[in-house]
């Protein structure tokens, strides 16, 4: 994935965010002479030692020794994916990800999003001349204006339209789910007689449909196939919508079950709501949906059903719970959906239960474990006490590591009376992937290599005034290759920045040594010979030059393989040498 976003891309998203704004966010950052800090969010400590340097873009933790750039902070700490990092990045300071960097649209595709958007038109289009349709949704309470921002539309009750309203095939609207082929290999309309909703993606790319009858015939509502552009679990119904009305971050996001929720709140005003469509709320989509808010509102009817689908949401959401953030759990009375409730009741009285009838996450964890564990075991209260330590552990180790982790694990302990559970491990360093990887032989002597890789990290342009005949060294000297890419790297890349840098060598295996060398010298500018950057990396050019002379007797001077075991020996002693000088 994280080849297809072109370097240039990640390049200038690092030059234009600011670290200190993306971690100030989660974690509030304080100014200390040249950096920021903060007590480390990675593992529990009592004095900062999370330094974050503004200019160089990149953050490291003298205790744990975590580090990196916003974004992989982002991977890090809020368990996002490195694209979604990337977007999320993207969205704060107003870039478009190159879209078909990160999903390339071949032209098949865009066939199918122009069928389904061809097709939407086209009913929404049949809707203003359907007058059954119409009065449906005026019964409904729904207004012309709210019909137009979802775009809701009717398909009428024949069954060959689209071929003809659409300038596409059999072929691709069958692929999209539009058309069905029946066994003696004729088509018709899937959706036929049904009041349709589009489903968009975030991008208001229609993908799919919802098609409801409008009598009680079954089934009450025909979907969209899973199709190539469509996974059910992956979309919400009225993301697009939101994020269309909405600037900025949303204060908090409904998750209802129902398309006609979705759309009844909005009709009354409430427009943060999404639906799941049909299925369980995945964690995928909790995690999409704390990149638009910090708080989520699981709404669920009142009976069985409900709980048992507010307990599997609670089960997607523990992977994103952390401080900062909430997910609550609203149950409606008997009976009621947010579609019926807020046309009884109106929007103060939905808008009421929301803030104060809606359950925290660890509320409704505990109380729904206390009766599993009162019911599966004997009536001796320690029985039902160990039993409950039993069932809450493995949620809670679903939670990433963290103060609201911590504070779940106090609760539990609490509810148990002793400890069953110890809270994040002092100094323990949170396992991680490129950050945590340990420089090969790390040692902080400074060879002229090591302060010359630094000087280009702190200011990558002083790669661009050196000619490249002024590099004459063999490969095999230690470092030299690592300081030939990320030359090479910043020669095609010149305005690339010291986070880009790192993030350029995210996933290969030099980027171990390279974040080590910028993590120790995060706060130290001198060391990294700022003030004359370019007289630093020349000297090591000329050490490796002068090396490289010296390994050039004509026995060294082959490839290793061609090499007889002497000469092998030979080499290697020289070696040890040059790295001991
Ligand atoms: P509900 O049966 O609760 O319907 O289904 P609703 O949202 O209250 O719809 P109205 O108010 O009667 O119009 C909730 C969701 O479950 C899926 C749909 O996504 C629906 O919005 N569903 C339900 C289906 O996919 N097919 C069905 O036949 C029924
Ligand atoms: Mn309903």
């Amino acid at each position: 994935m994280a080849g297809r976003i072109p370097q240039s891309f990640i390049d200038e998203l690092l030059a234009r965010v600011d670290i200190v704004d993306v971690i100030d966010r989660y974690v509030p950052l304080k100014k200390a002479g040249n950096n920021y800090k903060a007590c480390c969010p990675f593992h529990n400590e009592k004095t900062p030692s999370f330094n974050v340097s503004q200019p160089k873009q990149f953050y490291h933790c003298f205790g744990c020794g975590v580090s990196g750039t916003a974004i992989s902070f982002l991977m890090d700490f809020d368990h996002m994916h490195f694209v979604d990092a990337v977007e999320y990045l993207a969205d704060s300071v107003g870039l478009e990800v190159p879209r078909d960097a990160i999903t390339p649209i071949t032209p098949s595709q865009q066939g199918l999003y122009d069928a389904l958007k061809q097709s939407a038109a086209y009913f929404a289009t049949q809707l203003r001349s359907t007058e059954t349709a119409i009065s449906y949704l005026k019964n409904r309470h729904i207004t012309g204006e709210t019909a137009l921002d979802f775009q809701i539309g009717f398909a009428p009750d024949q069954w060959h339209t689209l071929l003809d309203a659409t300038d596409s095939n059999e072929s691709t609207l069958i692929t999209t789910g539009m058309l069905i082929r029946n066994d003696s290999g004729k088509t018709h309309d899937r959706f036929r007689n049904r009041i349709m909703f589009p489903i968009r993606d975030r991008r208001g790319r229609v993908i799919g449909f919802g098609g409801r009858v409008m009598d009680n015939s079954e089934p009450k509502y025909l979907n969209s196939p899973e199709t190539p552009l469509f996974q059910k679990g992956r979309e919400l119904y009225g993301l697009y919508e939101l994020r269309k009305h909405k600037r900025n971050r949303a204060e908090r996001i409904i998750v209802v079950e129902g398309y006609m929720d979705v759309i009844a709140l909005a009709q009354k005003g409430i427009k943060n709501a999404v639906a799941t469509l049909g299925t369980a709320t995945s964690s995928e989509q909790v995690a999409q949906l704390f990149r638009e808010t910090d708080e989520i509102v699981f709404c669920f009817d009142g009976d069985n059903a409900g709980s048992k689908a507010a307990w599997r949401a609670l089960g997607s959401a523990l992977p994103s719970l952390k401080s900062g953030r909430d997910a609550r759990f609203l149950f409606l009375p008997a009976g009621e959906d947010p579609d019926s409730l807020v046309n009884k009741q109106g929007k103060q009285h939905f808008e009421n239960l929301v803030q104060n009838n809606a359950l925290e996450a660890s509320e409704f964890m505990f109380s729904t474990l206390m009766d599993q564990a009162q019911k599966g075991s004997d009536e001796s209260g320690t029985g039902h006490k160990a039993r409950l330590a039993e069932l809450a552990r493995p949620m809670i180790e679903q939670m990433p590591k963290g103060v609201y982790r911590e504070l779940v694990t106090q609760q539990l302990n609490d509810k148990v009376g002793v400890q069953v559970m110890k809270a994040t491990p002092d100094n323990a360093p949170v396992q991680r992937n490129m950050s945590a990887t340990q420089a090969p032989a790390a040692s902080n002597r400074q060879t002229p290599v090591r302060k010359a890789l630094m000087a280009i990290l702190a200011q990558p342009a002083v790669v661009l005034e050196i000619d490249p005949e002024e590099y004459n060294f063999s490969e095999q000297l230690p470092g030299a290759s690592l300081l030939l890419h990320v030359v090479s790297v910043v020669e095609n890349n010149p305005a690339i920045t010291h986070s880009g840098i790192i993030e350029y060598f995210r996933d290969k295996p030099e980027g171990a040594s390279l974040i080590k060398l910028a993590a120790n010298t995060i706060g130290d500018n001198s060391e990294a010979g700022i003030d004359e950057p370019l007289g630093v990396v020349r000297h090591a050019i000329e050490w490796l030059n002068k090396e490289s002379r010296s390994l050039n007797t004509p026995s060294l001077n082959k490839p290793p393989s061609a090499m007889t075991a002497d000469e092998k020996e030979a080499l290697r002693q020289r070696i040890e040498s040059i790295k001991k000088s």
